[in-house]
């Protein structure tokens, strides 16, 4: 391995430029949020630059995805213009072993759950720390609420079992706001037994927008580890 290069940094490339090789041309693909789709989408930039792929078109799922997607070249549609997405590869916070997922550990898993359920093909890149056995072991659960309801909605969640904390900014003073101009509650849970269940109860919650746990829509994760001082990249 580099000398002095984190070996989470590498997995992340590694596993982001794994992704980015899936891709094909002439294709509509959702572009993910976080640090390690970021690589994603630098390495699709790289391909279109070279000339290897040809006419793909992005949906990004966060400002930040739009911003890295200008920057590297990939050019953007919106869900307006398109009647499918072939394929999207995206970030999680913890992924289960039936490949459920905790995400929105970067305020966005709103528009990401739009754009990662539309896909024909999901992918999910994430570095070998985010395999837990049981989902909300070490991460909690991040709920988007409408800002004129965050008391109540604390409240019911507090009911729900959960300990919800509203989230807050780093080098902002107050809250975190989303790209929808709504705010975050982090809830953590003793245990998730029932994802599915969980997922429908705290979005039934009036002033809940979308909540971070995704079931079912998962096709393949791609882990990134290292292994005898190298990164390399698995299939679940
Ligand atoms: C964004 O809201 C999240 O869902 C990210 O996809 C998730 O937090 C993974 O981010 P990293 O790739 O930075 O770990």
């Amino acid at each position: 391995m580099t000398a002095g290069v984190d070996p989470v940094k590498l997995m992340k490339q590694e596993v982001g430029k794994a992704a980015a090789d899936r891709v094909q041309s002439g294709t509509i693909v959702g572009l993910g949020t976080g640090s390690t789709t970021a690589y994603t989408i630098q390495f699709l930039g790289d391909r279109l630059k070279s000339g290897e792929l040809k006419d793909i078109v992005g949906i990004p799922t966060s400002f930040q995805a739009e911003v890295l997607a200008k920057q590297y070249g990939i050019p953007l549609t919106t869900l307006d213009a398109v009647d499918h997405i072939d394929i999207a590869i995206d970030g999680a916070d913890e992924v289960d072993p039936q490949k459920n997922l905790i995400k929105g550990g970067g305020a966005a898993h709103t528009r990401e759950k739009i754009v990662d359920y539309l896909a024909d093909q999901f992918i999910v890149v994430v570095d070998s720390s985010k395999i837990v056995d049981r989902l909300g072991s070490s991460f909690a659960v991040p709920v988007e609420v409408i800002p004129m309801a965050i008391s109540p909605v604390m409240r019911a969640i507090e009911k729900l079992g959960g300990k919800p904390e509203l989230r807050m900014g780093v080098k902002k003073a107050g809250p975190v706001i989303t790209d929808q101009g709504n705010m975050v509650v982090d809830v953590k849970f003793d245990s998730i037994d029932d994802p599915a269940n969980l997922e429908k109860s705290l979005n039934n919650i009036p002033g809940v927008l979308e909540n971070g746990i995704f079931v079912g829509v998962t096709d393949l994760v791609l882990i990134g580890e290292v292994q005898d001082g190298k990164p390399v990249v698995k299939e679940m």
